[in-house]
């Protein structure tokens, strides 16, 4: 990314999200009001994501998504200040699908192109929208599980999952345990509703090393411990999720002892689980921290906060020429520039 110009208020600037199974496009103004957020999602036949296959579901319904956004809007393509584009971290496939379809927009409107790291968007879009200042974030998704705070020009990792993410634990136990992926119904809500009709709390591996957790061993646990037959799938989906939130509210509560915050931000898809925020509020609350959620729409992957974290990147002079706008599949939050912060 290299240092060009600086933008005057009232631009838009329209962004497409395209990390893993959602294709989305929003289109946000440079003072941060979402305009349009439209997002069409792969659901594979069976089994987790296939990279493959989510790129050719992107290529196939990006043009409708982004005639949607763009009438939503109200915003005409001749009226955008620049696109933004989702150039990691996440799957490669689906990261050059959207990569490809924001340089053809950006060459055919000839209007900068700015590559926005989809993780510090999760936490850009949760700020915006709650209105935290400063937090210390809990981003958890299928693909992320980490706990970060600006310190030092950077946002910085304080702990993250040494195996799988929270939402990919949930999603692998789901499917071990038969459920099925319903339209507009994650497979982490589903194990959600069921753990509400149980209150028996198993026991299954903890692993907090440090400021670090682990899940993978819990997932194991969780499943043969449903497969030996002596406790109910509610039962295990009551103790997965206890067992899970506690350990990421651990590290967050760590983390806010730590760097002495006054705000705690949970944002990213499993954002939505009520019993994971409940966790959270207590130990913000113990901590004199301020506890904020990022909403619904926009805890999972989406377009508008891609826009809204290009407009913060545009203004600060950031764009991306077209022949620096490779994807990068491991693009770390805290090797991100964010001049937009002080
Ligand atoms: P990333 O690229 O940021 O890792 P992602 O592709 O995993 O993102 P998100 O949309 O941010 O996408 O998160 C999806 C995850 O959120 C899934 O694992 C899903 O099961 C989980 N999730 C959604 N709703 C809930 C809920 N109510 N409770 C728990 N988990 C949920
Ligand atoms: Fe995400």
């Amino acid at each position: 990314m290299v240092k060009v110009h600086q933008k005057s208020e009232g631009s838009y600037c329209l962004g497409i999200e395209s990390t893993a199974d959602d294709f989305g496009v929003g289109v946000a103004t440079f003072d941060g009001e979402v305009l349009a957020n439209k997002s069409d999602s792969y659901i594979p036949a069976e089994g987790g994501i296939h990279p493959r296959e989510a790129a050719r579901h992107h290529a196939e319904v990006a043009d409708t998504v982004l005639q949607d956004a763009l009438s939503k809007s109200g915003v005409k393509a001749s009226e955008l200040t620049c696109i933004a584009f989702s150039q990691g971290p996440g799957l490669g496939p689906s990261l050059r699908t959207g990569a490809t379809v924001a340089r053809a927009l950006a060459s055919y409107l000839e209007i900068p192109l700015v590559g926005v790291n989809h993780s510090v968007a999760h936490i850009e879009i949760g700020k915006l929208q709650t209105g935290a200042k400063d937090p210390v974030t809990l981003y958890a998704s299928g693909g992320n599980t980490m706990v970060t705070a600006f310190e030092s020009g950077r946002y910085r990792v304080f702990g993250e999952t040494l195996d799988i993410a929270l939402g990919n634990c949930l999603d692998v136990f789901a499917r071990e345990a038969g459920l099925k992926h319903k339209k507009g119904l994650p497979l982490g809500a589903a194990i959600e509703q069921l753990a509400l009709k149980s209150g028996r709390l198993i026991s299954l591996p903890y692993v907090v090393k440090g400021m670090d957790l682990s899940l993978s061993g819990l997932v194991t646990a969780a499943t043969t411990a449903l497969q030996k037959g002596d406790c109910t799938l509610e039962d295990v989906c009551y103790s997965l999720q206890e067992h899970a939130f506690s350990m990421v509210t651990e590290v967050t509560e760590r983390a806010l002892a730590h760097t002495e915050k006054k705000e705690v931000l949970l944002t990213g898809g499993v954002a939505a689980n009520k019993r994971l925020q409940a966790m959270l509020k207590v130990i913000a609350e113990e901590h004199d921290a301020k506890f904020s959620v990022v909403p619904l729409q926009y805890a999972t992957d989406n377009g508008a906060m891609i826009a809204w974290t290009g407009t913060l990147a545009y203004r600060h002079g950031l764009v991306t020429p077209i022949d620096q706008s490779m994807v990068k599949l491991r693009w770390r939050v805290d090797k991100v520039d964010v001049p937009w912060i002080q």
